[in-house]
């Protein structure tokens, strides 16, 4: 199977993230979203992702102003369902609902060529019950990146009962072609990452209710003391604490484990409306995007 022109569902920050990694590959992609503003929206992001890398000098991953160009006229938005038609592989990334992304698969099965490959970029939601969807479930796998997605080198590629080892395995030398780092992993919910990654961010949640700590402090315990990037709040915020919480619903509905429930804390804020950095407030105050202060909670 060979995989040369790739659809994406949803121009958000994750699907115009797919696209643009897919693009700067060398593939010619195919962006469909339900109105031009999301699409005008997610290109912007990608220019400006872009304009970044035409910043940084080669041996850092940087490209130069032609390759700028040559990336950006591989990609293309949409509206109409029909555009997607002669795509090898569809990754969808649109809203992390169950019934949404059904309808969408169900409403483009028709549409793409018998032969191509479904994707999901779904973070807990089960691949098995998206497939149901389709007459194709032999031909779907899960495809789950990290944001920001141009720069997080990991793929989870998630295999069902269903999968057949041809499309595996297609979808994985894919994930390779992106130039990520793919990982095979199976249709449990949260896969790998999430699977670990949920239990530590809300512990640390549990933490500051238990007075364990302040937020900077946790947060400069774990970067120091671990070496991660960013500290569980900081990363909270900026994963979004409406994402989280979502995700902390479908894995508990799952595995029914007290590490997956949401802690009061989780829920006040996200009925609060503070879902982190998109909305200026969560566990940090973003009023100076550069420089957050912990809110008093
Ligand atoms: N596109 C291109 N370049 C970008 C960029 C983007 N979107 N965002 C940042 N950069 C560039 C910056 O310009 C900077 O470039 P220079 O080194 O040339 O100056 C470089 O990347 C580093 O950026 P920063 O200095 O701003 O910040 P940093 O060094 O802290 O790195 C980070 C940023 C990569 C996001 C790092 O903080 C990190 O790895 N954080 C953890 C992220 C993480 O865990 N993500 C996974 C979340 S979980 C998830 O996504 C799954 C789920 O299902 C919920």
């Amino acid at each position: 199977m060979e995989i040369k022109k790739v659809g994406v569902l949803g121009c958000g920050l994750m699907g115009s993230g797919i696209a643009q990694v897919a693009a700067m590959a060398g593939f010619d992609v195919t962006v469909l979203e339900v109105e031009q503003k999301f699409l005008d929206k997610g290109f912007a992001g990608i220019d400006k992702s872009l304009a970044k890398f035409a910043e940084r000098p080669p041996e850092k991953g940087g490209i130069t102003a032609e390759q700028k160009d040559q990336i950006r006229s591989r990609l293309k938005g949409t509206t109409n369902k029909q555009d997607l038609a002669d795509c090898d592989i569809v990754i969808e990334a649109i809203i992390e609902n169950v019934e949404d992304k059904k309808k969408m698969y169900a409403s483009l099965d028709g549409i793409v060529k018998k032969d191509a490959i479904f994707a999901s970029n779904t973070s807990s939601i089960s691949i098995t019950e998206l497939l149901t969807s389709t007459k194709r479930p032999e031909r779907f796998v899960g495809l789950h990146f990290f944001n920001p997605v141009p720069l997080m080198k990991l793929v989870e590629v998630v295999r069902t009962i269903a999968t057949t080892s041809e499309v595996y395995d297609a979808a994985f030398e894919f994930g390779k072609n992106l130039g990520k780092v793919p990982v095979r992993t199976s249709d449990k919910t949260g896969f790998i990452v999430n699977r670990l990654l949920v239990p530590y961010l809300l512990d640390s949640i549990r933490a500051y209710e238990e007075g364990v700590g302040s937020i900077d402090d946790i947060d400069n315990a774990m970067k120091l003391g671990c070496g991660y990037p960013m500290g569980p709040f900081t990363l909270l915020d900026f994963v979004g604490l409406d994402t989280t919480y979502y995700i902390t619903h479908v894995m508990y509905d799952e595995f029914k484990e007290r590490r997956f429930a949401s802690p009061p804390l989780l829920k006040r804020l996200v009925m609060a409306g503070w879902y982190g950095r998109k909305t200026g407030k969560g566990f940090y105050d973003y009023k100076d995007p550069n420089k957050p202060v912990p809110n008093k909670l």
